[in-house]
Order: C-alpha cells, then sequence, then structure tokens
C-alpha cells in the first residue's frame, strides 16, 4: 500500500491467520472511518514501513497444536501499541505471555450471553466500556483458553468459555474469544469504537471526502506535470470511478478507451460514450471491434474457449488502440515544440496503465492462505503491462465496493450507474449458451433490456445483487395468435449476495414476473419461453457459463 496514506491517516494493521472472516475485521474499522490494513500473519514487524496505531489479530482455521499453525512475530507485543487478539489471536497472546490453551475436539459454534466482570482497572476495562449488560457475541471456535497468562485479567466470560475476554493489566493488550467482526455480536460496533477510540486514539478521518482530494494529488505527483495515462472502461462502476478520479487529476492526459466487443449490453457503448464522454468530460475513445470479436466466436460453445478468445482480442484490439494514441501523442508533441511552446508545456508519452482494482482483489491476493500455500500475486491485467510497457496506477485499490460507490456519487456520477450490477468481461457471451451470433446477441439484448426495466419499474433493482437474462441452448414448442411455433427460451436469473462467492437466488413477486414474461414473448420476436432460475450458489453458480 501506499507509503503517503501512512503518513495521512491512522492506521490499524490487521494480521490476517486465514480466517473466512479476516476481511469483515477489515470493513468493521473502515466503517469508523478508520484506515485500516490487512497483512498475512507471518509479516515481520521490522520489514513494516510503516507504523500503525493498533494490530489486530484474526481468528483462524489452525489450531495452536497443529505442527504448521501460524505464529506471530513476537515483536508485534513488544512495539508499545495496543493489540486485540480475536480467538486464534487470543489464544497467539496467551501462548505468547505463558497462558495455555486446551484442544478441543469439537467447535462452539453460535450465540453466547456475555458475563462481564468490570475489574475496576480502567484500562482493562476500556474494551467493554459503556457496552452494557448481557451482551449476545457470536462464538466459533475450537480450541480455548485454559490458564490465564500473568499479569492478565478476566473481562469477559460465558457460560461455556470462562476467559471470553481477557486483558493485560498495565498493557494495552486485549483478546476475546467471540467475534465481533460478524453482524451476528451485537456490541460488535461498539468494542471496534472502543479499540480504535479509547484504546488506540485513532484520528478518524478515512472518509470519501478526504480519499478524493489526497488521491488526486496522490495521482498528480506520480503522473508528473506532462506524463499520460491510459485506461480500459467498461460501462461498469470501478472503471467509471477510476476514469472520473483520473479526468479530475490530469484533464485530458487521461484517455479512456472502450472496447464494443459486440457482446455488450444493448446500446451500451452509446450510453458509456454519452455518460463518461460528455456528462462527466472523460476524454474517452469507442472502438467498434465488435466484427472482430464475433467473427471469432462464430461457432464456439465451449465456455473457457469464448472466455479466451474475448480475452487475447481485448488485448489486441486495446493495444492497437494504445499505438495509436502513442503516435498521436508524439505528433502533437513534436508540433507543439515547432510552434515554440517550451517543451515543459507540452504532453508527455503514455506511462502508466489506469486499472481499476478494488481491495477485495488485493486482500485475496495477500490474505494467508496457510504454510504451504504460496502467496498469489495479484495480476488480472493479463499480458497488457508486459507488453505496452506501461507502469499500473490504480486509485481504488484501498477500497472496498461500497466506498467505491460512495466515492463516485461525490464526483457527480448518476446513482444508476453506480448502483449498477457487475457485468463479466467476456459479457453475453457467456449467457449465450449455444454459438455466438449477432442475432443471437440481438435477441438476448432485447430480453434482458426488457427484464432489467421491469425490475426497476418494480423498485427493486438494488435488493438484488446481480440479474440477468440467459438464452438457453433448447427450442421448446408453443402457440402464438393461431400459429403454432418451435421457439428459443430465456431463463431469468436474479442472485442476492454479498461478496458473489455464495448467494440465493431472489425471491420475486409473481406480478412483476408475470410482467417479464409477457413483455418478453410479445415484443422479442423468436421467444415464446421464459423460465425463472431458482437456483442458490452452491451448488449452482451465478452465471451459467
Ligand atoms: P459465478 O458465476 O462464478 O460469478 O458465481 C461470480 C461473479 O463473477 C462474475 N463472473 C465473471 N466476471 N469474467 C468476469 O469479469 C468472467 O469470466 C466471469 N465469470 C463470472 C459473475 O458475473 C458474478 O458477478
Amino acid at each position: 500500500m501506499s507509503q503517503e496514506i501512512h503518513s495521512q491517516y491512522d492506521s490499524i494493521l490487521i494480521l490476517d491467520f486465514g480466517s473466512q472472516y479476516s476481511h469483515l475485521i477489515t470493513r468493521r474499522c473502515r466503517e469508523l472511518n478508520v484506515y485500516c490494513e490487512m497483512l498475512p500473519c507471518t509479516q515481520k514487524m521490522a520489514d513494516l514501513p510503516w507504523k500503525p496505531k493498533g494490530i489486530i489479530l484474526s481468528g483462524s482455521p489452525y489450531s495452536v497444536y497443529d505442527d504448521v499453525a501460524p505464529r506471530v512475530d513476537p515483536a508485534v507485543f513488544e512495539m508499545g501499541v495496543p493489540v486485540l487478539g480475536i480467538c486464534y489471536g487470543l489464544q497467539e497472546i496467551a501462548w505468547n505471555h505463558g497462558g495455555s490453551v486446551d484442544p478441543h475436539d469439537s467447535r462452539e459454534y453460535g450465540h453466547a450471553t456475555l458475563d462481564l466482570t468490570h475489574t475496576g482497572n480502567v484500562m482493562c476495562d476500556a474494551l467493554f466500556a459503556g457496552l452494557g449488560e448481557n451482551v449476545t457475541v457470536w462464538m466459533s471456535h475450537g480450541d480455548q483458553l485454559s490458564k490465564l497468562p500473568e499479569d492478565f485479567e478476566v473481562v469477559a466470560k460465558t457460560s461455556t468459555a470462562p476467559f471470553a475476554g481477557i486483558a493485560h493489566k498495565s498493557r494495552p493488550l486485549y483478546g476475546i474469544q467471540f467475534h465481533p467482526e460478524v453482524t451476528h455480536t451485537d456490541c460488535g460496533k461498539a468494542l471496534f469504537e472502543n479499540f480504535v477510540d479509547r484504546i488506540c486514539h485513532c484520528k478518524r478521518n478515512w472518509t470519501m471526502e478526504t480519499f478524493i482530494e489526497k488521491e488526486i494529488q496522490r495521482i498528480r505527483d506520480i503522473v508528473g506535470p506532462r506524463g499520460r495515462v491510459i485506461g480500459a472502461v467498461s460501462g461498469g462502476v470501478d472503471s467509471s470511478v477510476a476514469a472520473k478520479l483520473m479526468t479530475e487529476a490530469i484533464g485530458d492526459r487521461f484517455h479512456a478507451v472502450m472496447v464494443d466487443n459486440g457482446v455488450l449490453r444493448m446500446d451500451e457503448a452509446k450510453q458509456v460514450r454519452e455518460m463518461l464522454g460528455e456528462h462527466l468530460g472523460v476524454n474517452l475513445t469507442v472502438v467498434d471491434a465488435s466484427d472482430l470479436f464475433l467473427d471469432r466466436l462464430k461457432d464456439v460453445e465451449d465456455p473457457e474457449r469464448k472466455r479466451k478468445i474475448i480475452g487475447n482480442t481485448f488485448i489486441e484490439v486495446f493495444e492497437k488502440e494504445g499505438e495509436r494514441l502513442e503516435k498521436q501523442a508524439e505528433e502533437q508533441e513534436a508540433k507543439a515544440l515547432a510552434e515554440g511552446h517550451p517543451a515543459s508545456e507540452t504532453m508527455g508519452k503514455y506511462e502508466f496503465l489506469l486499472q481499476g482494482t478494488l481491495y477485495p482483489d488485493v486482500i485475496e491476493s495477500i490474505s494467508f492462505k496457510g504454510p504451504s500455500a504460496t502467496i498469489k500475486t495479484h495480476h488480472n491485467v493479463g499480458g497488457l503491462l508486459e507488453d505496452m510497457k506501461l507502469k499500473l496506477i490504480e486509485p481504488l485499490r484501498e477500497l472496498f465496493k461500497d466506498e467505491v460507490r460512495e466515492l463516485g456519487k461525490l464526483m457527480g456520477i448518476p446513482e444508476h450507474l453506480v448502483m449498477r450490477h457487475p457485468f463479466p468481461g467476456p459479457g453475453l457471451a457467456i449467457r449465450i449458451l449455444g454459438p455466438v451470433t449477432r442475432s443471437q446477441v440481438q435477441l438476448l439484448q432485447k430480453a434482458d433490456k426488457i427484464y432489467i426495466e421491469e425490475i426497476f419499474k418494480a423498485g427493486i433493482y438494488n435488493q438484488i445483487s446481480q440479474a440477468f437474462a440467459v438464452l438457453l441452448p433448447v427450442r421448446a414448442v408453443g402457440v402464438q395468435g393461431d400459429k403454432r411455433t418451435y421457439d428459443q427460451v430465456i431463463c431469468l436469473r436474479a442472485a442476492q449476495t454479498t461478496d458473489f462467492m455464495t448467494a440465493t437466488w431472489y425471491p420475486f413477486d409473481h406480478g412483476v414476473l408475470s410482467r417479464i414474461s409477457n413483455r418478453i414473448t410479445n415484443e422479442v420476436q423468436g421467444v415464446n419461453r421464459v423460465v425463472l432460475d431458482v437456483s442458490s450458489k452452491p451448488p449452482a453458480t451465478i452465471e451459467w457459463l
């Protein structure tokens, strides 16, 4: 993460031991307007280039008795900053201070009520200050503490966990057996607030307003007074917000490229041109490469081949456009110099590639995967960087999706765009289950447009995480007017999810479904049947291919 961030915001360091909830700790701190960053638990404190105001040790799927159990750098406890250990993190604190942990064969999983002990020691009681009595917490653990380390006090217990909360008598070290980061723990927010405020004394200045200002300055410092940046936009939230931010920072020295791959939603390229190019003032070129893409997709049914063809063709088209813009930039510079403008007033070369990477991608690449797993490096730009010799610039890499949406709204991007459902890179090609042809794309575009329109009209768009129509590779018999038809089938998919890793299907009202079905079969020629996908993920996935 950028060094500048740490000079501008007080930060909490989260050391990840591989718990499924670790990223939620990050979310909870950010919600309190405190900047925080997650690193694997193997991070050596001597190598940390910034000093956190506090450290949180996450839970873990490991038992401290496993041979390969991850261990925290003991220097964590010598830095003079407060430490909060959650579940396995509590056990790490205990182990490092002479306590003992008992292995349990079965996990304790579910709600529990905390009994706070109120020791009378202000430092010990700080974590639970003002929480009231009988707070409900969420337990999910195997091992638990059996002997309190020296100089620690019990600050909370439950009927099954005598050491549900512990605190050092004179140093700001705290451990809790339960999970305050999950919403099932009532007092979670108040507990984190106590930690970051009362215990770590963090400035709570991480807001999107301050982020915009600081990020614009950071981009200007990186790109310099003449440098240029190129970036792909798709019409999605992340690339639109990143493009708008770049434009605010360096104006026309940022050039956005949208590749029309022929498998976009209806009128998408036109809408992006109007919204980003005209309304939001982004310097944008739309390249219509739909013939090339559709030609290469002809007769291809295998989803992975579709993805590969689209990915590779995208790189090819984008690079070609990059070369064209580079040539144009050289000509502009030569012309300006010939006209007598000093070099300092001309625009330079394209040196950077804008990427709309978000924090969950970064977390995914750095989170702790266990001692035997290699840490995956984050790289989702295919071959672009090597071939184009560009440096990566990622202004959103510290942000979660909801923060990006807030940022977008603050910069004047309309609500309907910032709240837009995600759309996959391979587009409608993975929603047409058979071969992709222009006429099949047009048919699906029409059905999808009606579906989304009706969802908007019903006022339920923001309750659904992702809705789209799928064109099934079957024909069915129907009767329309007096005629028998043998036509195609559209499937409606609507998923509700928070992380896209698991999902449930959206429970539509019958009236809405009936309107969607009537309109599709009446208005989309070639479709005589509409079906609804009622599968969760797992066992299904959100997309069909
Ligand atoms: P699945 O189908 O895996 O989808 O449950 C989870 C999320 O990922 C999106 N998705 C993709 N996005 N390229 C993308 O850019 C792809 O090949 C791709 N496949 C799935 C999907 O739309 C959903 O949001």
